[in-house]
């Protein structure tokens, strides 16, 4: 049989959880997307470890174990399981949870796979009850349960399944099963990207996309990129069409933090969502704490984007927290946002935005 990349494509460059979000540029990107390790920049504890992984279960010739792969979108889950595909020399399949709605779509799936073929499930927190249960099996004994027939007469045959090497993502591993995350031999958890290593996908991006940057450039764009690869690519692409418009030659801090302004990034890399976020919290809930679903609404956002997209980055710079009872705004968030404890805006004249 031929083997036919992709042969499960199920929107494999778009996470299906956040599809209104205005983040994701990858059907574009596919030419940015590293392709090996080494391409593969920053995480670098990670990346230490999986490739000893990879080179171990090469030598004795066995599939990988088992990979799940946490983190906020954009941070490279999918890119990952392409690059530890490429790196097997092994085929690579892809679906979604959403997409596998029956047992059968997933039995259709597994009784293709060949040995060490790396099949990737993204949004893995989203499988359904039977499906998961489907999936122990084939995680564990390398047997798909079949059911034959129907009533009484129904019997549950056991098919073997080449060794192959699930790769699951999720933004949400909170909502994962503990019997699920159990079956995973290893466990990379993505953290936001350094700004050197931000500074390095720039310039690789730039390199391949034939933008020329300065180094003042590919700092502020760095910063400002919220330590997302998917991002900073997203942003040097917007400062390449500012940059020929306007008729220059090079991206520079200059014209990256005019950029900025006028998408309303600030100096932070907060954008104005973000900073909306933050100032309901304050005006409407004093501050807060206020639960997600209330806020979801008041902010006229998906509970899901809110929770994967943007909490993660507003906790990570310190300026919202997760508390039992609810989200609360830090005394680094009035800071940034000039406003006062009574929800007044303080000093208006004071910039958000960056400066070159
Ligand atoms: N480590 C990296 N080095 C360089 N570029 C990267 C890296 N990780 C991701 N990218 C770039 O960022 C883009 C987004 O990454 P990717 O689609 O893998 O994110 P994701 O974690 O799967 O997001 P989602 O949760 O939305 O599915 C990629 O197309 C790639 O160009
Ligand atoms: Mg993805």
């Amino acid at each position: 049989m031929g083997k036919t990349k992709d042969t499960f494509q199920a929107r494999p460059e778009q996470g299906l959880s956040h599809p209104e979000t205005p983040f994701q540029d990858d059907e574009k990107d596919l030419s940015l997307r590293p392709k090996t390790l080494d391409e593969f920049l920053g995480q670098k504890a990670m990346k230490a470890n999986l490739s000893v992984f990879i080179a171990a279960a090469r030598e004795r010739n066995e599939s990988l174990d088992h990979l799940f792969l946490i983190g906020p979108p954009g941070l490279g889950k999918t890119t990952l399981a392409q690059v530890v595909a490429r790196e097997l020399g092994a085929e690579f399949k892809v679906t979604s949870a959403p997409a596998l709605e029956k047992p059968k779509d997933l039995a259709g799936i597994l009784t293709t796979v060949s040995e060490k073929t790396v099949f990737f499930i993204d949004e893995i927190h989203r499988l359904k009850p039977a499906i998961e249960e489907m999936l122990y099996i084939a995680m564990e004994d390398y047997e798909l349960d079949w059911i034959i027939g129907a009533g009484p007469s129904a019997r549950t045959i056991r098919i073997p399944i080449p060794p192959f090497t699930l790769v699951g993502a999720t933004t949400k591993a909170g909502n994962v099963s503990s019997p699920l995350i159990s079956r995973f031999g290893i466990t990379c958890r993505f953290s936001f990207y350094e700004k050197e290593d931000m500074e390095a996908i720039v310039r690789r991006s730039a390199g391949i996309l034939n933008v020329s940057v300065s180094d003042d450039g590919a700092a502020l764009l760095a910063s400002s990129s919220r330590g997302t690869p998917r991002v900073v690519n997203r942003l040097l692409r917007r400062m390449r069409d500012f940059a020929q418009v306007s008729g220059e030659r090079v991206v520079t801090g200059r014209l990256v933090a005019d950029g900025l302004r006028r998408l309303e990034i600030d100096s932070l890399g907060l954008e104005k969502h973000d900073r909306e976020i933050l100032r309901v919290i304050i005006e409407r809930y004093g501050g807060g704490p206020v639960g997600a679903e209330t806020l979801a609404i008041s902010t006229g956002e998906a509970v899901d984007t809110l929770e994967d997209y943007y909490e993660p980055y507003l906790i990570q710079t310190g300026l919202l927290q997760r508390t039992p009872r609810g989200r609360m705004v830090t005394a680094l968030a009035y800071e940034h946002l000039r406003m006062e404890r009574s929800g007044n805006t303080g000093d208006k004249t004071a910039s958000l935005f960056p400066s070159p």
